[in-house]
């Protein structure tokens, strides 16, 4: 675990820094408070925090403040010689976690740092438990797009995974790659909301009906915008019939003004609906598909995108085959 410690006494830092790291931990040592602010705010932050109360650039009270609604959390322990009662309370309300008076008792920082860890802790592991329940709602919103709307078989989860394809290949990390495959998902959540005369329909649509069925789209977007860790899937039920020449719904979005989650969704989500065999039509083979995919490169799909699918298209192939039911 990294520790930060920021005092303008240079000899304090150095003791400091050899007891903390004669107990194991990482040491970042700062020399007054501009420093150390940036830092506690950086994207990868220490996760406790030893301020002197004065220093140039921020005190550490100010700091406290400044780090007060981060999340992860991270603990502050204020180093100060003032003891009076006014300051003290000023300081905790404003965001410091305790108080470690001076000169330094090794054996109180110790249980200050052991209490800092209980806490840091607790709370990784509140936020694991979240993240978990999180995805378990959202695995469950997913199965009802998939229940209402049963003659696409396995889609979702194909589509899952020629997005997270598509992302790794784009190079995005790791995390987006996740998230895109999470989410990508929900793009025909907006099903759920569309009459059972046309969902179910096994025919061919007439105009009415598809312009019934492409209301899937905003009806998926009003559902999923709402919630603040779905903004992305949002976008992407939203856009994901949109087309790269403008022709697209419900937007009429062009070129790079789609999102590119939705552009990455709309190519793998054609290419599915392409090879998947429908009460109306046969399921088409790779190479066919793929021949599409090309021809409506710059039409229907970013043609760089296209490019990366042509690329490993082989890849898409085996997804498609080894994930469907329909095939088995
Ligand atoms: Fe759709
Ligand atoms: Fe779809």
């Amino acid at each position: 675990m990294k520790v930060l410690i920021a005092d303008d006494d240079h000899s304090i830092r150095f003791i400091l820094k050899i007891q903390l790291e004669s107990w194991g931990y990482e040491v970042i040592s700062c020399k007054d408070g501009s420093e150390a602010l940036q830092h506690l705010t950086s994207d990868d932050p220490p996760r406790i925090a030893i301020l002197d109360w004065v220093m140039d650039g921020y005190t550490g009270v100010e700091i406290s403040q400044i780090i007060k609604e981060r999340t992860p959390l991270i603990y502050v322990i204020l180093f100060t010689s003032k003891n009076n009662e006014k300051d003290l309370v000023e300081a905790i309300e404003r965001g410091a976690h305790c108080f470690q008076s001076k000169p330094v008792s090794p054996g109180v920082l110790k249980s200050h740092i052991e209490v800092a860890k209980r806490l840091i802790t607790a709370e990784d592991k509140l936020k694991t438990q979240e993240r978990e329940i999180r995805l378990q709602c959202y695995s469950a919103l997913s199965d009802l797009a998939e229940v209402r709307h049963n003659n696409t078989g396995s889609h979702m989860n194909r589509i899952s995974f020629y997005t997270k394809l598509m992302a790794e290949k784009l190079g995005m990390p790791e995390k987006q790659c996740a998230d895109l495959a999470l989410y990508s998902k929900f793009h025909d959540i907006g099903k759920v909301g569309i009459v059972d005369s046309v969902l179910l329909s096994e025919e061919a649509f007439d105009k009415n009906e598809r312009d019934i069925m492409n209301t899937h789209a905003i009806i998926g977007f009003s559902i999923l915008n709402s919630v603040p860790t779905l903004k992305i899937a949002a976008r992407i039920a939203r856009s994901h019939h949109e087309k790269w020449d403008g022709s697209g719904y419900p937007d009429k979005l062009k070129g790079e003004g789609i999102p590119i989650e939705a552009r990455i969704v709309s190519i793998v989500d054609v290419y599915d609906a392409l090879r998947s065999e429908r009460t109306y039509k046969k399921g088409w083979s790779h190479k066919e598909a793929v021949r599409y995919m090309h021809e409506n490169a710059g039409k229907d799909f970013d043609p760089k995108l296209v490019d990366i699918f042509l690329l490993y298209e082989e890849e898409f192939n085996e997804i498609f085959t080894h994930n469907s039911t329909e095939n088995q």
